[in-house]
């Protein structure tokens, strides 16, 4: 690869009109991330050291806050991809490579950025192209004699036989800046939409023997572009495949991997098992051997080894340790903590707690701002009433107490190590370890009674 310095240059400054969107479409997410980050990331991946987005006025502030850590350039007016890259053409300050690319090119890897980049020098434009069956739309390649590019024509301008041409232009390029600086001034609008296009300039600098390489990409999926809704579908969809792909070649398996969604930053362990329709979002990780049941939806959720997740559990921001059960149907809300050896069972919803090891609540239950012990049975329907109309409130369960069904702890309150909650219990007061609390109002018989009856008409 070469040694000079590489910066990349995101163009971002188009209208979007097709996307019919009120925010800029190169903001819009594929996998949880913006389009354009997509982008910035496989620049940074393939050795750019900084990343300009150009964008355009209206358009500044949601890329702002989708990129935060690039430099923005403006572009007042959308005069053409060659107007954009001499907007950022100020904030390059050494004398290196260029890499431009699309903010609406999300599939680009940076493998392809890298073969590409290795083409170039000081005295060489190197050119991203792909053969495509249906080129319409895309600027065609047209060579020399050399092999080399001698001029790109967009499909507005070309005649009948420029249009025959299936060697597209991507929108992927990189150029030693000198070039940029002495041509990019020069460029005229002489073309029927009136713009200031940046492929003109291969033609320009072929003038003075620096020639322009094409380095023919094989994927069409990776080089397609985002113009709609549509495309954006179909980008998405492209980039679970590979994403779910990698993840089959390191060892995981899925059921049915055109419904399972991995975002980028999930980090996954040889021999999980995923069932159809799960979502793995955001900073998940899951470990060996655990299994992820049907329609589950993790989202910054950490799995530990050897965990059984049953179908359509919703975690979020709760961390799992080794040898835990989950569901069917339940609920983990942030803050959520389970030893090893815990289990949580079917409609339970969790906040703020640790259930310690070897810990149950299998059914029916909510349990919010709780700490609890090793060891503690949770029968159904138990609550932590946590809430008191203004503030949260703890509810502290120290290991081997036996909570039993339909209990309510009205928090906050303690409950001593190895005490017995009888089963329908109103806690409202701490109570003591080894103690039996009972509340509950005492039963009554009343012999012979008889039911209403409904009366005929
Ligand atoms: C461009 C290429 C075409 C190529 C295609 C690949 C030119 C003249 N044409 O055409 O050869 O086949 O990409 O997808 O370069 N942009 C600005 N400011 C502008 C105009 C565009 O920042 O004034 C940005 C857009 O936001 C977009 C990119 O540049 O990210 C490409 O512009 P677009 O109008 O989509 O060009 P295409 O017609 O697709
Ligand atoms: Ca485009």
């Amino acid at each position: 690869m070469s040694t000079l310095p590489l910066s990349a240059v995101i163009l971002a400054a188009g209208s979007s009109s097709r996307f019919k969107s009120t925010q800029p479409k190169v903001v819009h997410h594929l996998l949880g991330r913006p389009m354009v980050s997509w982008v910035a990331e496989a620049c940074r991946e393939a050795g750019c050291s900084d990343c300009i987005v150009v964008v355009s006025p209206s358009s500044e502030a949601a890329i702002r806050q989708a990129l935060p850590t690039a430099k923005i350039a403006i572009q007042p007016s959308p005069k053409g991809t060659g107007d954009a890259v001499l907007a950022a053409l100020n904030d390059i300050n050494h004398n290196g490579l260029i890499l431009v690319a699309a903010g609406d090119t999300p599939c680009l890897t940076a493998n392809s950025l890298a073969s590409v980049i290795a083409a170039a020098h000081a005295q060489q434009i190197a050119v991203a192209t792909c053969q495509l069956a249906q080129p319409r739309g895309y600027g065609r390649i047209v060579r020399d004699s050399l092999g080399n590019i001698a001029r790109i024509v967009e499909d507005k301008d070309a005649s009948p036989s420029d249009l025959t041409i299936t060697e597209v232009n991507v929108g992927l390029y990189v150029f030693p800046v000198a070039v940029l600086r002495t041509y990019l001034p020069q460029l005229k609008p002489n073309n029927k939409q009136g713009e200031l296009y940046l492929v003109d300039i291969i033609a320009l600098a072929a003038q003075t023997g620096v020639s322009s390489k094409p380095i023919l990409l094989p994927s069409p999926d990776e080089v397609q572009g985002v113009n709609d809704r549509t495309q954006l579908e179909s980008a998405e969809r492209y980039l679970r495949h590979r994403i779910n792909h990698q993840w089959q070649l390191a060892g995981v398996s899925m059921a049915d991997s055109s419904s399972t969604r991995i975002e980028p930053s999930v980090r996954l362990a040889a021999d999980v098992e995923l069932a159809a329709n799960v979502s793995l979002l955001g900073q998940t990780s899951i470990g060996s051997g655990s299994r992820i049941g049907q329609g589950c939806v993790l989202s910054n959720t950490h799995v530990g080894q050897h965990c059984v997740i049953k179908p359509y559990v919703i975690c979020e921001s709760a961390q799992i340790a080794d040898n835990v059960s989950v569901g069917p149907f339940a609920h983990l809300r942030e803050g959520t903590l389970l030893e090893t050896h815990s289990r949580i069972g079917n409609f339970v919803e969790t906040k703020k707690l640790r259930l310690g090891r070897g810990s149950k609540a299998n059914h029916l239950t909510y349990l919010g701002d709780a700490d609890i012990g090793a060891n503690v049975n949770v029968g159904a329907g138990t609550i932590t009433c946590n809430y008191d109309g203004a503030n949260k409130h703890k509810t502290t369960i120290e290991d081997d107490v036996f909570v039993g069904s339909d209990t309510q702890f009205v928090a906050p309150v303690h409950i001593g190590k190895g005490a017995t909650i009888g089963a329908g219990a109103t806690i409202t007061r701490d109570v003591p370890a080894g103690a039996l609390a009972v509340s509950r109002t005492p039963q009554k018989d009343i012999a012979g009674y008889k039911r209403k009856q409904k009366t005929k008409s």
